[in-house]
């Protein structure tokens, strides 16, 4: 069969011609059947054998029908060499091969699908705002993909630490996509393109606000906003300077991989829930003297650091008081209501704000409205106690009252001025008039009566 072999295999050798494909993976050729002389004997089949240049020992090889004169190899490697050859066969075997021939696949490059344009990333703590402008090609174009890959530290080396690749597909329409969940701190790549059906676009890859095609490293620790926040100061100590400024210093944080530029200084009253009592301050030295404060007020602070674009994180409350002040309102409700003609119940509720502990009220009154307020009669009352009998005053006249607190630091204002009218003493004199009167008449009348008895004893005897 050997030898029946070499009469019957086809003769001549032949050379395939290759047609523009247009795809990049795929190789279209053609050729022309063989003349029954050469072919001797019908041909049945032809082969094809194939290799990429870089691999000449994995020879794939394909059959097709020997009615054939074209056919088309799919699924190849864009941008690469392929050599190609072709054997006739007959029902006996195959001919010899025609000489190899080279074709080049199309580079994705070249093709029809350019990179988006315009791409930009904004970058924050762990996240990433990627916008770009739709690829020139955009009607071609089904959707878009964007990846996303954390690049290894220059340093660490070993392979321990492996990178995932996140690819995500988008919509057509998408311009933009956020990227959460990320680490702060790490170099991550970002890369989007077009595809569809066929093709994958080339990729955008974006550096430093600039596009490129080729793959381009973003290094994201030398944009600064993906710096972390920096940490709060240390050792805050606050101190009372007076009744309405408290004096707050700091130390820097121990740590700090960001430049501090100022600190904001939070301060509200101890235990408020009140969020417009709350008050911000910024101070780029390391002290803050906090004025305009209530006297004798327990304050709540803490401080927070601040870098370019990047705040960071509150301290522990520090807490301090505000020394005492004296009161800067009058007591309230200043009542007087008389007891009898010469003395008066006066009654009163602290002031509104004591700014301290009260000590003292001293009480003035008079009866002389435009007198000085020294030759005024005063009375001091402990602060603990807030109604007081005066005494000793005279009877039908009219009275003026007033009335100031005093804290360890000093006397406050007075309360308006309210007057009270003594009552008069007559119904006193009246009860007295009326004894003697009754006493007199009962007199008169033992009197009368004694004297009818004497005159009626001496009538009788005479
Ligand atoms: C070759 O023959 C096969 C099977 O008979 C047929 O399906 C095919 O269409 C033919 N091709 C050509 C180009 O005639
Ligand atoms: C889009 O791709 C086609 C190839 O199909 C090319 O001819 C054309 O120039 C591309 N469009 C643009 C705007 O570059
Ligand atoms: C991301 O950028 C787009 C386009 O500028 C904007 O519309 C979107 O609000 C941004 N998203 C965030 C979370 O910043
Ligand atoms: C406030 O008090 C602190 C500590 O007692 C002192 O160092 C600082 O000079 C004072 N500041 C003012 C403005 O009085
Ligand atoms: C909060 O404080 C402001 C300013 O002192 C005051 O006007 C407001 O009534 C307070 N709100 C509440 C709910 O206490
Ligand atoms: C504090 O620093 C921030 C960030 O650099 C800056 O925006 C702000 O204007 C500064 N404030 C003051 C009062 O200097
Ligand atoms: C009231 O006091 C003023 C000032 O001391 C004095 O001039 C006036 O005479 C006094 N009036 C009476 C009624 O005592």
């Amino acid at each position: 069969s050997a030898i029946l072999n070499l009469w019957s295999v086809p003769l001549v050798s032949f050379s395939p011609l290759f047609n523009t494909s247009t795809s990049p993976t795929d190789i279209r050729l053609m050729w022309h059947p063989l003349s029954s002389q050469h072919s001797r004997g019908a041909v049945t089949r032809y082969r094809i054998e194939y290799s990429t240049l870089d691999q000449v020992d994995s020879v794939f090889s394909v059959e097709v029908g020997g009615n054939e004169t074209q056919f088309t190899l799919r699924e190849l490697q864009p941008n690469q060499v392929y050599r190609l050859r072709i054997a006739a066969g007959t029902v006996v075997g195959f001919g010899v091969p025609s000489e190899w021939a080279q074709h080049q696949t199309l580079a994705l490059y070249n093709h029809m699908v350019f990179a988006p344009t315009e791409l930009k990333v904004r970058a924050r703590v762990n996240t990433l705002n990627v916008t770009w402008h739709p690829s020139p090609n955009h009607t071609l174009v089904s959707g878009y993909k964007l990846s996303c890959r954390e690049m290894e530290a220059e340093d660490s080396t070993n392979g321990e630490r492996t990178t995932q690749t996140h690819t995500i597909r988008l919509r057509k329409k998408a311009r933009y996509h956020l990227l959460t969940g990320l680490v702060p701190d790490r170099q991550y790549e970002v890369k989007v393109w077009a595809f569809n059906k066929q093709i994958e676009g080339a990729a955008a890859v974006w550096k430093e606000g600039q596009t490129r095609l080729q793959d381009v490293r973003f290094i994201s620790s030398m944009s600064l906003p993906m710096r972390p926040p920096p940490l709060p100061p240390s050792s805050i100590r606050a101190t009372a300077n007076s009744s309405t400024s408290i004096w707050l210093c700091w130390e820097k944080p121990r740590f700090s991989n960001v430049r501090i530029i100022n600190y904001t200084v939070r301060c509200s009253p101890a235990g408020t829930t009140n969020a417009s009592l709350v008050s911000y301050h910024t101070s780029s030295a390391q002290e803050i003297l906090l004025g305009a404060l209530k006297p004798f007020t327990r304050y709540e602070l803490a401080v927070q650091s601040n870098g370019v674009g990047v705040v960071g994180p509150f301290s522990g409350t520090v807490e301090e008081s505000t020394l005492p002040d004296r009161p800067s309102t009058p007591p309230e409700e200043l009542q007087l209501s008389a007891l009898d003609s010469s003395s008066v119940l006066v009654s009163w509720r602290p002031p509104l704000e004591p700014n301290g502990i009260i000590v003292s009220y001293k009480i003035l009154y008079s009866g002389n409205l435009s007198q000085p307020e020294h030759m005024w009669e005063n009375l001091f009352q402990d602060g603990k106690i807030t109604s007081v009998e005066v005494e000793g005053l005279s009877s039908d006249t009219r009275y003026f009252f007033k009335l100031g607190a005093s804290t360890e630091v000093g006397a406050g204002p007075y309360s308006p001025v309210k007057d009270v009218h003594m009552p008069h003493q007559q119904y006193e004199l009246d009860i007295h008039a009326v004894t003697g009167i009754i006493v007199g008449v009962c007199l008169g009348l033992i009197c009368i009566l004694l004297c009818m008895c004497f005159s009626f004893r001496n009538g009788k005897s005479r």
